[in-house]
């Protein structure tokens, strides 16, 4: 008889246990965006719902910002770091490319042995990470997962694009995923359209920008730091009709209506897309929109944590309500599900 592996058992069910945030000091209001672009603030406002985003200094690196979220997360799920079995970062703008960000953060956090790694999922980036760390949870892969959107966007932003200079906003949150008698987190229904790959991307990559000589190439074209670019219209119509429909299939996924959610948490992209979005769902004004963007800006993978933090915080949620959020973004990629608040 052939010898069999032995089976590896999991959790029945997973759910988050502590959630974290960390916010830079430096406040970037949009009066000091205007001194970069031809604006104002009632258009950035109008058009955008930011008042105000927040820059990281030198000090508040990647890791920096990782560390100060997960900390607060962990310590809200009431476990140590050394009951951590996996750590996934999600962020697009670590800036050096090995080793992964995700092996210093959980070193800097005591987790031991854990299996870190960073993925690049831009504004889906938490719920993929999510998606990941459930299935590691029921698994049996690990007993406790932390997930960590982070983003300096600023490092990434051409502030003389009028498109994205007052958009884009920097900050670090963190979800402690773990063990779970009911279930916690609902299918995540998540995706990818590699066809619309240019609607949001980076306008060069490292090796094209590094391979100019000097600061004018052959052709004249001035080399330029690589920074975001986006088809601002053709993201908004996208996140608009495409995401509301993902979102309605992440409620039918968990079997929940609009009406029972606790909490509205979509990626703090756009205050437009948002009111948009809850339009399209019909939610009862009875239920509580998460409206970070208007003081964060777009942190990206940061934006849901953060947001999520924000409303427990606020009383504007609380634990055990349940919450739909949804991530989406450059890829172009989505992720929604419902989760209930830790
Ligand atoms: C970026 C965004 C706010 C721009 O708004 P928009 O209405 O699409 O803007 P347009 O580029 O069509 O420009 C409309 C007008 O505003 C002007 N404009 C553009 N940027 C401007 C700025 N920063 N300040 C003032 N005016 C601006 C344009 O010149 C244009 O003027 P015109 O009508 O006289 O030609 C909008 O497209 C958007 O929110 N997109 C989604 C972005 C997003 O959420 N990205 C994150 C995804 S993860």
């Amino acid at each position: 008889m052939s010898a069999t592996i032995k089976p590896v058992t999991g959790a029945r069910f997973s759910r988050i246990h502590g959630v974290g945030g960390y916010r830079p000091t430096r406040v970037i209001p949009n009066s000091e965006v205007l001194n970069w672009i031809d604006s104002s603030d009632e258009w950035i406002r109008t058009r955008s719902g930011i008042a105000e985003r927040r820059w990281a200094g030198p000090e508040e690196s990647v890791a920096e910002m990782s560390v100060q979220a997960a900390g607060k997360a962990i310590a809200m799920a009431g476990i140590s770091p050394e009951q951590i079995g996996g750590v996934i970062v999600a962020t697009v703008s670590h800036l050096k490319q090995t080793p992964a960000i995700a092996t210093e953060i959980a070193q800097r956090l005591g987790c031991g042995t854990a299996p870190a790694f960073d993925i690049s999922a831009a504004c889906a980036g938490f719920g993929y990470g999510l998606s990941l760390a459930d299935g590691m949870v029921r698994g049996g892969s690990a007993g406790y997962v932390l997930v960590i959107g982070v983003e300096r966007l600023s490092d990434l932003t051409d502030v003389t694009d009028r498109s994205t200079a007052f958009i884009f906003g920097d900050g670090a949150g963190a979800a402690v995923v773990g063990p779970s008698e009911t279930p916690g987190i609902g299918k995540v229904v998540w995706g990818s359209d590699g066809s619309q790959a240019e609607v949001i991307s980076q306008t060069q990559a490292w090796d094209t920008a590094f391979a100019k000589p000097d600061a004018v190439n052959g052709t004249g074209e001035e080399v330029r730091w690589p920074a975001l670019r986006m088809e601002g219209q053709t993201v908004f119509r996208w996140a608009v009709y495409d995401m509301a429909k993902v979102a309605e299939q992440a409620l039918e996924a968990a079997g929940i209506t609009a009406d029972q959610l606790g909490a509205f948490i979509p990626h703090q992209a756009n205050m437009r897309i948002i009111d948009a979005m809850v339009k399209k769902l019909d939610l009862p004004p009875s239920v509580p929109v998460a409206r970070d963007i208007a003081e964060t800006g777009n942190t990206s993978a940061a934006s849901i944590p953060l947001a999520m933090e924000r409303m427990l915080e606020r009383g504007e949620a609380k634990s055990g309500d349940l919450a739909l959020i949804i991530g989406f973004g450059a890829g172009l990629v989505y992720a929604a599900a419902v989760v209930t608040l830790p």
